[in-house]
């Protein structure tokens, strides 16, 4: 046993593990780039389809690639049929729709003819294969759960518009569509973040990309990665009113609560990507009133008391993140809370694959060391003399 105790990286605060190209976060100054691309730019000017095109090839397509590359996406919406019974089963026990959602994810890995094929070919054709599935995985499990019908994917519309098709039966409005895919974009990629890294490690030992991906959907769970959306909800049903802030914020804060949607390992400034949903929001709120329109005064007025009170106590490093803002949109979307976190993983399918498929082309299993701090050489005793 060595003699000095080695440095100890708590939940590897700092690490880097590998390179990359496919994005770039200025935590500092509020900067996000996919494959060099500032992210202010891919939602204003691109789609989801053309951003997960750029995450795989590392260029925007020419307008023949898009329109391959597209049709394939569509081709591939479809999931099979028996899905919806694991759906109703696991619905019927009250299981949290994520973990329907990565079990489902599991059991459709059987149909992929492709499964045990680890080219790099073979593998992005298995990820545009997932990724086109998942929206229709997502539907389903809103749908099912409801004791709805399932709606089938239709061809004739994007990605994020056929999301909103299959929850709703109503093909949504140019606004929604935009709103969705602006969602998609925003949540497809983000450096080494916890549900990426798990996708890494299990891709590392050369299992496959379903696995990984399902390892991804296990880790975005929780609360403190892709699930604070939903506790952000939440958060802001329980102030309830624009004028109970203060109090809350004062009461949480002599609590340690945490402020859901706020704070980030990497961000010690506004998440650009937070920037663009409350802006968004802010049409929104006006656009429809009613619960979105009350969840974004809350949100607005829990932002600049909680800022105050952060500042107050020299925490200028904790702000709103990618979690914040979304609750607004997902509202007047009719996307339930129990969704949210799913459709972050639908997304996210992209960012989780697009790492994989990148760090195995130069592969190193992942494997860092635990130091140890208790006794060795022990006399075992039989349990008759214990
Ligand atoms: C995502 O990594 C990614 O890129 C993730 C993501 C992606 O796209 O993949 O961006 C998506 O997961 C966004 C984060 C969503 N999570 C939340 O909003 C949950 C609330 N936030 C926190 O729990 C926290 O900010 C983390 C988990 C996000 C980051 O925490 P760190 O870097 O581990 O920091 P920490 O928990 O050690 O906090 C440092 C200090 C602590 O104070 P002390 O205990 O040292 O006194 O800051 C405080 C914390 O208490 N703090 C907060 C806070 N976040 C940090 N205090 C109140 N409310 C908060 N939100």
């Amino acid at each position: 046993m060595s003699s000095s105790k080695p440095q100890i990286f708590k939940g590897l605060e700092g690490v880097y593990v590998s390179e990359t190209r496919l994005s770039y976060i200025d935590g500092l100054n509020s900067r996000l780039y996919y494959v060099g691309y500032r992210i202010e730019d891919l939602v204003a000017f691109s789609n989801y389809e053309e951003v997960a095109f750029l995450l795989y090839f590392y260029r925007l397509p020419k307008k023949e690639e898009f329109e391959l590359f597209r049709a394939l996406m569509r081709e591939a919406r479809e999931v099979p049929p028996d899905v919806a019974d694991i759906v109703k089963r696991m619905a019927l026990r009250n299981a949290h729709p994520m973990d329907i959602l990565r079990t489902c994810v599991s059991y459709i890995s059987m149909y992929d003819p492709e499964l045990y094929v680890g080219t790099r070919e073979a593998n992005i054709r298995k990820a545009v294969r997932l990724v086109s599935k998942m929206p229709t995985l997502v539907a389903l499990i809103y749908r099912v759960s409801r004791g709805l019908e399932p709606i089938e994917p239709r061809k004739d519309l994007g990605h994020a518009e056929n999301f909103l098709y299959m929850l709703h039966g109503k093909v949504p409005s140019e606004f929604e569509a935009k709103v969705m895919d602006t969602i998609f974009i925003l949540h497809a990629e983000h450096g080494m973040n916890a549900s990426s890294f798990a996708s890494l490690v299990t891709a590392s030992t050369l299992a496959d990309i379903y696995s990984a991906v399902v390892s991804g959907i296990s880790t975005l769970k929780g609360p403190l990665h892709g699930g604070a959306a939903e506790a952000a909800y939440y958060q802001f049903k329980e102030i309830g009113e624009p004028e109970r802030v203060e109090a809350w914020v004062q009461e949480a804060l002599k609590a340690r609560r945490r402020i859901m949607g706020m704070g980030h390992r990497v961000y010690k400034s506004y998440d650009p990507r937070a920037k663009i949903m409350k802006e968004l929001d802010g049409e929104i709120a006006s656009k429809y009133g009613g619960e979105p329109e009350k969840l974004y005064k809350i949100a607005i007025k829990l932002e600049e008391v909680a800022l105050k009170e952060f500042e107050a106590r020299g925490r200028t490093d904790i702000q709103p993140n990618i979690d914040y803002y979304t609750p607004i949109a997902y509202t007047a979307l009719k996307i339930p809370p129990e969704l949210f976190t799913l459709t972050f993983a639908a997304s996210r399918t992209v960012g989780w694959t697009a790492k994989v498929i990148e760090y195995v082309q130069d592969n190193r299993l992942i494997r860092p060391l635990d130091y140890y701090i208790g006794e060795l050489d022990k006399k075992y005793i039989p349990i008759t003399e214990r």
